[in-house]
């Protein structure tokens, strides 16, 4: 791979597979990756169990073991090691750069983006203006509405990747509900954007009204 491409390539992987436990075997896999001029590792810092578990379960069942992860970066300073798995908040984010280059969220990124929101700030000394939700969903429409121009593509596939978007917040269920409505699929996206701003304008009257 490094012969056939000049961008950086990395490596994500697993600390072992079904029951081989041992810091031996992710300590020489790394090795030997990096013997090839692999630089990067995200470790995903549980195994894979290839017998018997879905690739769901596979993401919650076996044990998580960030000290094997850990470990990588002592016995190789010179790569960039990154830790993946379970990490939901910015303490443990926190708790884990002590010891590693990096972390990598998927799941929470997914249901609770705006988490990210405080990165630059918290992690890069970034003093970048926040953004809102709403500035976000109104720039998501205005996405939604090219992608459908340009590619046919509906506004739908769009927006339920955005669902997260207000995780936490009250009217959420709501403004979801809305945004995943089967029977708005035939409106454009700015008439079901309205819609979903009612979630929080009807809890507003509500929240006056109590
Ligand atoms: C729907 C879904 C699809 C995924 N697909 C991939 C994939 O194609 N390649 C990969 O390396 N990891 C994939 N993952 C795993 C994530 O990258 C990550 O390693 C895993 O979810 C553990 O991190 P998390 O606990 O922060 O989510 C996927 C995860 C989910 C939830």
């Amino acid at each position: 791979m490094r012969d056939a491409v000049s961008i950086p390539v990395t490596v994500k992987h697993r600390i072992g597979i079904d029951k081989i436990e041992s810091y031996d075997f992710v300590r020489d896999f790394v090795g030997t990756v990096s013997n090839a001029g692999c630089e990067v590792f995200i470790v995903h810092a549980r195994n894979a169990w290839l017998q018997g578990l879905s690739p769901k379960e596979n993401r919650e069942v076996p044990p998580l073991r960030f000290d094997l992860a850990y470990q990588l970066k002592k016995d190789f300073p010179r790569l960039t090691i990154v830790v993946n798995g379970g990490i939901k908040t910015q303490e443990e984010i926190t708790q884990h750069l002590q010891h590693a280059d990096g972390v990598m969220l998927g799941r929470e990124a997914y249901y609770n983006p705006w988490l990210m929101t405080q990165w630059d700030a918290l992690f890069w000394q970034s003093s970048e203006a926040q953004t809102s939700r709403e500035s976000v969903e109104e720039a998501m429409v205005v996405y939604m509405e090219r992608a459908h121009q340009e590619d046919g593509c509906p506004w739908y596939a769009i927006a339920r990747h955005m669902l997260g978007l207000y995780h936490g917040q009250r009217g959420a269920r709501l403004w979801r509900q809305v945004w995943s409505d089967h029977r708005l699929k035939p409106l454009p996206p700015r008439e079901v954007w309205k819609k979903a701003r009612r979630a929080f304008v009807d809890l507003e009257v509500d929240t006056i009204a109590t």
